[in-house]
């Protein structure tokens, strides 16, 4: 169709290169592949374990048993890691959080397993304490209930050579206490684990997002409206991000994530271009909470914004994603 029209014409028209799709595929910028992806996991004691999270339609925390049918699943679709992360019953909760370096713990045997039914999945375990204390925050507390950096610390060396120990690929602290990536790298060179990655939660915020994932590791009710400001970062801030990965690198990590994914996308950004190094984001609970129930009520289309909610994140330079959409991602990437 040719309408004539006599000027005045368009000094440019970016519409040209979108009005055919050979066009719009050859000057595509990103792209998301199910290479991108980490899936985050929620594993249980028992055999034959299924529950579901209500917060988070579509995540069902699993007993190792059934973990390891969908590692195969998720390995079947190109995604080339699980993040770990436990759901431990009270009685494995202490001020010590002494459950969370347990040789034969609930985390350690799942790496064990994972490890040798699903050899080429990688295994990146959460490196904090929530999961294992009475009270739900990430450390040590004194009387006061401030976390004791330096006393944590210690315990986080401990628990990130026990998952060493068991197979872990990757150690992940989310803990944000001071100086624990040399501290945890220094062990595991020591210790020989010359090759176990650090992917560093460097930049973590004291986000509200986080919710459903508190539910669904059980440790909401543990923490009672508290909050995780005194060692988490403010949402205010993005000079304190690079700082902060400045120091995770420079004291050994190998990758860096920041938290939560889509509000921070600025920071990821920001990051990427400063430092140059594996960067990842997580889309964490409340970001696919809040996705699930749009959904659920018809008010977004689940395919096509689920697929746009992950791309956006390569946009901004991510190298990688840990998402919970990431199994129904890697099956409408590969369909
Ligand atoms: C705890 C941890 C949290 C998440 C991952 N590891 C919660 C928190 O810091 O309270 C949140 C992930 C999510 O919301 O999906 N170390």
């Amino acid at each position: 169709m040719s309408v004539s029209h006599r000027g005045p014409f368009p000094a440019s028209r970016p519409r040209r290169l979108r009005s055919k799709a050979f066009a719009r595929a050859l000057v595509s910028e990103n792209r998301l592949s199910p290479a991108d992806l980490i899936y985050p996991v929620f594993v249980l004691e028992g055999s034959g374990e299924c529950e579901a999270v209500p917060s988070m339609p579509g995540v069902e925390r699993l007993s190792i048993d059934l973990l390891i049918a969908k590692a195969r699943e998720a390995q079947g679709l190109g995604i080339p890691a699980f993040a770990l992360f436990p759901v431990v019953g009270q009685n494995q909760k202490s001020l010590d959080a002494a459950a969370a370096y347990a040789p034969d713990g609930l985390v350690q045997r799942a790496i064990a397993e994972l490890k040798s039914a699903v050899p080429e999945l990688g295994v990146i375990t959460d490196i904090a304490l929530d999961p294992y204390t009475t009270h739900g925050q990430d450390g040590i507390i004194d009387e006061a209930g401030y976390v004791i950096n330096d006393v944590t610390t210690d315990t986080l060396v401990r628990q990130a050579l026990s998952h060493a120990e068991a197979g872990a690929d990757v150690v992940a602290p989310s803990d944000m206490m001071d100086g624990r990536i040399g501290a945890i790298r220094d062990t595991l060179e020591r210790e020989g684990h010359i090759n176990t990655m650090i992917l560093a939660y460097a930049a973590k915020y004291a986000s509200s997002y986080y919710g459903p994932f508190r539910d669904a590791v059980g440790s909401s009710e543990n923490i009672k409206g508290g909050d995780k400001k005194t060692y988490q970062m403010d949402p205010a801030n993005s000079d304190e991000a690079v700082h902060e990965c400045a120091l995770d690198i420079a004291e050994g990590a190998d990758m860096i994530m920041i938290k939560p994914g889509m509000p921070y996308l600025d920071v990821v950004r920001r990051i990427k271009e400063t430092l140059q190094v594996p960067t990842f984001a997580y889309q964490v609970s409340g970001e696919y909470a809040m996705h699930q129930a749009a959904f659920a009520n018809g008010w977004l289309e689940r395919d096509a914004v689920t697929l746009e909610s992950l791309l956006a994140f390569k946009r901004a330079g991510a190298d990688g994603v840990l998402t919970y959409f990431a199994l129904d991602a890697a099956r409408l990437l590969q369909g």
